[in-house]
């Protein structure tokens, strides 16, 4: 019989590994690219799909970190048991002995209680196998290994997952230059989409720094996708199950979708320190974006928003990386920028570490975020500008 029908796709599970606080985000991402079963977790998302899933969320997923594949799954009270688990996997067919991988570990529970000692007997377990099997073994890289694979192990119940983005996601390959503290791409993404971002709107960043706020939100508003800045550098593209002819299909549809929105707004970026905005300049040129968005040099107190509605969020020094004489004054300067200079027609969100400081912007948050930059401990603060008193705009709710 000839069939008709291309043979149906093998679903397996997936988990997407993200920040805190952006798990819903990432599940409205994996959900409209096509994932079922989508299940937020602590930092991580799971979800089913197909490997062109696993392709197009890798390329497209804006919040994702990386893709994890699983692939064994079994339970050891100890560490030979870990050992001898996974001596049993066939890793024959998922490496090549001439390549290399690494193995990071996260346990918690009673049994296993170093992540780091894990990793060595799982790896101790796949090079025995293989130098047993044919008297040669691959070799341990850290920095840019072929392959990576994840041990977590919770309790006695141990996983292991291919990591099929190899370099995390927030390398987005668009960095041509960077100022003292560059905010993480996938976290400014985030930020974006917490914010709400819908790209109906002007956007403004009025400390933009080298511009990753700037950047990531061009990019959405033009369908650009997350990765098209990247290149072929996805762990997947060394499994043996890799069909060049698949991911060529998925990427060219994800490509089609550039330049569908229509973006009528404008995206406004500012900074104090001219050689920043240098550096800001080069990373939208590669980018081809510097069309799109337009850069002043200034204090923020002195660069108004575009005209109309403007969503505005911004990543103002914390006084960790970059040092302000007088952090308090400039968040109080902050605050009356806030109120005195963007009218009511924006909407402004910011990101601090630095919560004594937060205190003197003199504004009282809408909403407060728990987010998490680097080692920094943050949050993202939403202040909502009125014209005249909160309480007139009360008065004017009521009557309307
Ligand atoms: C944390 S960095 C922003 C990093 C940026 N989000 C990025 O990804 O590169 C803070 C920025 O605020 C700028 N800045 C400090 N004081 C300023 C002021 N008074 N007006 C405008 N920008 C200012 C600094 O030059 C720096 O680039």
């Amino acid at each position: 019989m000839v069939p008709t029908e291309s043979a149906p796709k093998q679903t397996f599970r997936m988990i997407a590994k993200t920040m805190v606080s952006l798990e819903e985000v990432l599940a409205d991402e994996l959900r409209a690219l096509g994932a079922e079963n989508v299940v937020p977790a602590t930092r991580a998302v799971e979800f089913d799909g197909d490997m062109r899933l696993l392709y197009r969320a890798n390329y497209s997923c804006r919040t994702a970190l990386a893709i994890l594949k699983p692939f064994a799954e079994f339970d050891a009270n100890d560490d030979q048991e870990l050992y001898d688990q996974v001596y049993k996997i066939r890793w024959e067919k998922i490496l090549d002995v001439d390549c290399t991988f690494m193995i990071d570990s996260t346990t918690s529970g009673e049994v296993f209680t170093h992540s780091y000692y894990a990793a060595l007997k799982t790896k101790d377990a796949i090079v025995d196998r293989f130098r047993r099997n044919f008297g040669k073994r691959p070799s341990i890289d850290t920095e840019n290994p072929d392959y990576k694979f994840n041990l977590h192990i919770r309790d006695n119940h141990v996983t292991l997952l291919m990591n099929s983005s190899g370099d995390s996601l927030h390398k987005r390959g668009y960095r041509q230059g960077v100022g003292v503290a560059p905010i993480n791409e996938v976290l400014a993404a985030g930020l974006l989409k917490l914010a709400g971002w819908d790209c109906s709107t002007n956007f403004y960043d009025p400390m933009c720094g080298s511009g990753t706020l700037l950047i990531e939100a061009a990019m959405m508003a033009n369908s650009i996708p997350a990765q098209y800045y990247r290149g072929n550098r996805f762990g997947f593209m060394r499994w043996k199950e890799f069909n060049l002819g698949e991911w060529k299909s998925v990427k060219a549809e994800e490509d089609r979708k550039i330049g569908s929105l229509d973006f009528e707004g404008e995206i406004w970026g500012n900074d104090i320190d001219p050689q920043v905005i240098e550096q800001c300049e080069k990373n939208l040129e590669f980018t081809k974006l510097h069309h799109d968005v337009m850069l002043h040099i200034g204090s923020f107190e002195d660069q108004k928003p575009p005209e109309g509605k403007t969503l505005i969020v911004t990543n103002p020094p914390y006084g960790e990386r970059i040092k302000v004489e007088d952090l308090n004054a400039m968040y109080e300067k902050l605050g009356d920028t806030f109120k005195n200079l963007y009218g009511a027609d924006c909407q402004v969100w910011l990101i601090t570490s630095d919560f004594e400081a937060m205190k003197h912007i003199g504004l009282h948050p809408s909403k407060k975020i728990p987010v998490q930059n680097g080692s920094l401990d943050c949050r993202f603060l939403k202040f909502e500008l009125y014209e005249g008193s909160k309480k007139a705009k009360r008065q004017q709710d009521a009557e309307e």
